[in-house]
């Protein structure tokens, strides 16, 4: 992409309204634009980022067994009235009359809908287990949105939902999102700690929640330090029984401030941290909740109906651009981990129309987009300084600033946004350094 055909509105300023850096960060490099509160637009560089998260969040989900689907954001208000949720729910529901003076709303999550599309085909337990997913649009009236799309009143979340003949079935089906979910967060950098958690209005019996640490997030965790040292990144074959791999990650203890009691807890108090984090993803098991007061029964091996055993398992897709930068960021603007950076290099051509910066940034430009990459090319005629700015705040991992000085001499600044280490190498070796850099 070249910048000056691209649309990035940074800003100058820092907003006003923006409490924590991701959310100032994201509206400073033109990410994101509020329409109303909790509810933005998603300009070209934000989208990019929530597409790369999305993506991946797709592939270890297939990966897992998950089937993509996708259902409406709109929902008739008479399955919720079935599963018992329509008034439980409360001022947090979007409630909408269609012109029929039909009762509708904006599903806020989708286990009616689910559970409707299950026992609208599944008769036998021969089609078990079955894992649907779909990466949707979300709206929750919020009491307080705050922090930008962190806490958004529309937000975008993947959300699984599992049916599996028993309570042992169920098990497997959870384990298997529970070993996905450590998979999916550490390919985005992140080290999310899976705590146990309390089933809240979905309800149930099981229940953990993927936090990352953060010193604004909203949620207040108790853990052991040993998690500090921990390697959440695992292998795993999934048509293997997971259990020993839950076992292991789950050994350790790690609880949500719901879930913690100081009075009760078996880690000795040096070895207990309390802090801050944010959660990202979310996962239940919790039975035959939805699928007894709404008939979604299978045949089983003995030809007897029984409700079946359902979980579910949301990511917040949306806020994990804001938890990714709060956990990811510095006094100079963003640093994307490369999986979900919006450009893999930036070249900056630090002067346009000079006959030998524009040859060498347009051939490194050509060479990286015929190698697949997908690289920015900072073309604007702008002054360096700016440049060099709006490149540190938008994040991307490598630089290649191709400048007057060094073409005196065949050279090109090669920049690693991480670590902020820089090079001056000739352009091909320049080219090398960002292809087989894992940033
Ligand atoms: N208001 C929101 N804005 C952005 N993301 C959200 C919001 N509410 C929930 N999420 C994301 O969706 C995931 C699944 O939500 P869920 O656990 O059902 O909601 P809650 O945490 O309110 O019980 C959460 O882990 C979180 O990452
Ligand atoms: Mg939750």
């Amino acid at each position: 992409m070249r910048l000056s055909q691209y649309f990035l509105p940074v800003l100058k300023e820092t907003p006003k309204e923006a409490q924590i850096a991701s959310h100032r960060l994201m509206l400073r490099a033109g990410m994101i634009q509020q329409s109303s509160a909790g509810i933005y637009s998603w300009l070209p560089l934000g989208k990019k980022v929530l597409d790369r998260i999305a993506q991946i969040v797709r592939e270890e989900q297939n990966r897992a067994g998950a089937i993509e689907i996708m259902m409406p954001t709109i929902q008739p208000a008479e399955l919720w009235q079935e599963s018992g949720r329509y008034d439980d729910y409360g001022a947090e529901m979007l409630r909408i009359t269609d012109r029929h003076e039909r009762d509708m709303l904006y599903g806020p999550t989708n286990e009616e809908q689910v559970t409707d599309i299950f026992r609208a085909h599944v008769r036998s337990y021969k089609a078990l287990p079955l894992n649907l997913y779909h990466i949707q649009w979300k709206f929750r009236d919020e009491v307080r949105p705050r922090f930008g799309i962190m806490r958004g009143r529309e937000f975008l979340m993947k959300d699984a939902y599992s049916f599996d003949l028993d309570a042992e079935a169920a098990r497997r089906a959870y384990n298997r999102m529970f070993v996905s979910y450590l998979k999916t967060f550490a390919r985005m950098g992140l080290t999310a700690i899976p705590m146990e958690a309390d089933t809240g209005p979905i309800g149930g019996d099981m229940s953990h929640e993927f936090i990352i640490l953060a010193e604004t997030g909203e949620s207040g965790v108790y853990f052991h330090k040993d998690w500090l040292d921990t390697d959440l990144v695992t292998s795993v074959d999934y048509a293997e029984d997971l259990q020993p791999v839950v076992d292991k990650f789950t050994s350790l203890y790690a609880r949500a401030d719901e879930k913690h009691d100081p009075g009760n807890c078996p880690v000795a108090a040096d070895d207990l941290m309390s802090l801050r984090g944010i959660e990202v993803g979310h996962i239940f098991y919790f039975g035959e909740k939805y699928s007894e007061p709404m008939g979604a029964s299978v045949a089983g091996p003995d030809g007897r109906n029984v409700p079946v055993h359902m979980g579910s398992y949301g990511i917040g897709v949306s806020r994990l651009v804001g938890g990714i930068i709060e956990a990811s960021h510095d006094d100079k603007g963003i640093i994307w981990p490369r999986a979900v950076a919006p450009f893999d290099v930036a070249v900056v051509n630090l002067k346009p129309d000079d006959d030998a910066c524009d040859p060498c940034a347009e051939d490194l430009y050509a060479k990286l987009v015929a190698a697949g990459g997908d690289p920015l090319l900072d073309d604007r005629d702008e002054r360096p300084g700016a440049k060099l700015a709006s490149i540190d705040l938008i994040g991307i991992p490598w630089q290649i600033v191709v400048g007057p000085r060094g073409m005196a001499s065949g050279v090109v600044e090669v920049k690693n946004r991480a670590t902020g280490e820089t090079a001056e190498v000739s352009p091909e070796s320049a080219l090398n350094m960002v292809m087989d850099g894992a940033a």
